[in-house]
Parts: C-alpha cells; sequence; structure tokens
C-alpha cells in the first residue's frame, strides 16, 4: 500500500535560526533558514514515508500576526482534507508556540495530527536540538490514531490545550502543568500516557467553518491582556477602553483574585459591554469558580489561552 505523505510547514523561528558563530546558542537570528534546507539536512526524515514541504511564513514567533494565523490555518485545513496526507508538521518558534497550538486546535480541530515543534538552539549551533524535535515530530504524525494539535519538544509531547513555554533557555523548555504530558517520543516510538486531543473540545465548537473568512478579516477583535499585581490600579484597563478595547482577560492572582482598585475598572469595564475573563498568573492549577464570582473565569485557560478563546468567541 502507498504510503501516506505527512506535511511539513515552515514558519521560522530558532529552529531556523542563524548564529554567526556555532558556539553561540542565543545571538542569532531567528527564521534564517528555509524549511526545504532544513529538512535536507536531516536524511532520515523521508525514512518513514514520503514528505511534502512548504514555507508558510518566516518569522520570529514573536511577531506572530492574525493575518500568519489565518495562513497557516488555511493551508492546515487545505492539507487535513487531503486524503494522501496523514498528518501535519509545523516547524515554529518557541515563544508563541502555545498561542498558535491553541489557535489552531479551535479552528482546524483536525481528526488527524498536527504536531507543532521548534528549538531552543539555532540550526547553527555545535548541538542543534532542532534536527530531533523535527524527526520526533514526524514520529508523532505518523502514529497510527493520533489526531488533535499538540507540541513535541525534547522527546516530549504535550496537548496544544496545556502547553506552556516554561523555560527561557533549557532544550526541554515546555510543560503542560499539572495536566501532565500527553507521551514521550523514545528512539522513534510513541509512548502515550493519555489521550490525544479531542478534534471537539468539551466546551462550544467555535462556528468558523471557512478558514477564507478568517483571511479575509483586516480587523480582529482587539482583545488585551492585564495583570492584577501589588500597587495594580485600574489605569491600564481605562486607557485601553478609551483605545476601543472589546476584551479584556485579567492575569489574576493565585485562585483568580484582583487587586480591588483593578477589580472596580474591570467591573466598570463589564458593566459598559466589555467581555472580561479572569485567568490566573499562576503557572499550575486553574481558577476555581465560586458562587458570587462576578467575573467569569477562563476554564483553566492560561492568559494568552483564554485570550485567543476570547477573540474567537468574539469573531463568532
Ligand atoms: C521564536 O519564537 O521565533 C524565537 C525563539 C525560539 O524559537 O526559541
Amino acid at each position: 500500500m502507498k504510503r501516506q505523505n505527512i506535511v511539513i510547514l515552515g514558519t521560522g523561528g530558532t529552529i531556523a535560526g542563524r548564529a554567526v558563530s556555532t558556539s553561540d546558542n542565543i545571538g542569532y537570528t531567528a527564521a534564517q533558514v528555509g524549511i526545504d534546507q532544513l529538512v535536507a539536512a536531516i536524511p532520515a526524515v523521508g525514512d518513514a514515508g514520503p514528505v511534502l514541504i512548504e514555507q508558510v511564513a518566516q518569522i520570529d514567533s514573536k511577531d506572530m500576526s492574525f493575518t500568519v494565523w489565518a495562513q497557516l490555518a488555511g493551508r492546515v485545513n487545505h492539507f487535513l482534507a487531503r486524503p494522501d496526507v496523514q498528518g501535519i508538521v509545523i516547524t515554529h518558534g518557541t515563544d508563541t508556540l502555545e498561542e498558535t497550538a491553541y489557535f489552531l486546535q479551535r479552528v482546524c480541530q483536525p481528526g488527524k495530527p498536527v504536531v507543532l515543534t521548534c528549538a531552543m538552539r539555532p540550526a547553527t549551533a555545535l548541538a542543534p536540538d532542532g534536527p530531533q524535535n523535527l524527526l520526533d515530530a514526524l514520529s508523532v504524525a505518523r502514529q497510527p490514531g493520533a489526531q488533535g494539535v499538540v507540541a513535541v519538544c525534547a522527546g516530549t509531547i504535550h496537548s496544544a490545550l496545556d502547553v506552556q513555554k516554561v523555560h527561557t533557555y533549557q532544550l526541554d523548555a515546555f510543560s503542560s502543568g499539572d495536566a501532565g504530558p500527553l507521551g514521550y517520543v523514545e528512539e522513534g516510538a510513541v509512548r502515550l500516557l493519555r489521550n490525544w486531543p479531542l478534534a471537539i473540545e468539551g466546551r462550544a465548537k467555535v462556528a468558523i467553518n471557512h478558514i477564507a473568512d478568517l483571511a479575509r478579516l483586516t480587523e480582529w477583535p482587539r482583545v488585551e491582556i492585564v495583570m492584577s499585581y501589588a500597587g495594580a490600579s485600574g489605569m491600564v484597563v481605562e486607557a485601553l477602553l478609551t483605545q476601543g478595547v472589546q476584551g479584556l482577560v485579567v492575569a489574576a492572582t493565585g485562585n483568580g483574585t484582583l487587586h480591588h482598585a483593578l477589580e472596580a475598572a474591570l467591573l466598570k469595564a463589564q458593566a459598559s459591554g466589555i467581555k472580561v475573563v479572569r485567568a490566573t498568573r499562576c503557572l499550575n492549577g486553574r481558577v476555581l469558580p465560586k458562587p458570587g464570582d462576578t467575573l467569569p473565569d477562563s476554564n483553566g485557560l492560561s492568559p494568552v489561552k483564554a485570550r485567543v478563546d476570547l477573540l474567537l468567541r468574539l469573531l463568532d
């Protein structure tokens, strides 16, 4: 039987980064090496079956934009619909990988695997981590039964719903928090610990059926993140309201608590029709709702993912 394709979509990041010196792991420029070159440098890529390669973007992921998200979602949906495609691997910068992963899971709801991978060291490093991460991602994309958007880094598989970058430098830079990883990739074999992200999550499916609608959008809803901290005030919220913000996510302290001055401003914003969501700035755990809460919680989503969720709800 003819083996199905894995599509590799390049978007840039450190995995495609270039430094002047091989011993420099931080003074590089991200998004310099084309996806075709990255793949060509790893002869084992084609061992398990054919791959199709496409450069969708070439950016440092700190500069991720709605335009690139719409393009990427469009290409993902295009390839997912092809019967000759088993799964998709996306090379991406680590800095906003978790936002793109969550966005794609919500918008594309893939019934096939969509595997984001990355690197903490540039392609020019003495010992780059990108090639192994890419090979591991391919193993996950070829895994029978795999589905949904996941991230693969340092031999660990994370669900798009839980993954978060937690380290600035180490190669194992991601965590799934107290949910734990989805599994591991060991010498090309996938060891699964829990279920793949479901095609339709528990929360309401966002009714964005035509990705083209996203690509045509010239203005996405304006959703910003504010944070609660010692000495916080309502000033930032008030300034954002004058700028026409439509949604606010607050990275609250602990179990969703807010400085009283910030809370007063957020309640005023909510009363005026702005959507406000409370996430926590804690790395682990979620905001546990309790009777009498006046601001809705993020349903376990981190602040950046709660922002994506609110964006999509406002788009809907
Ligand atoms: C980026 O996010 O594009 C640069 C940083 C990285 O990939 O580690």
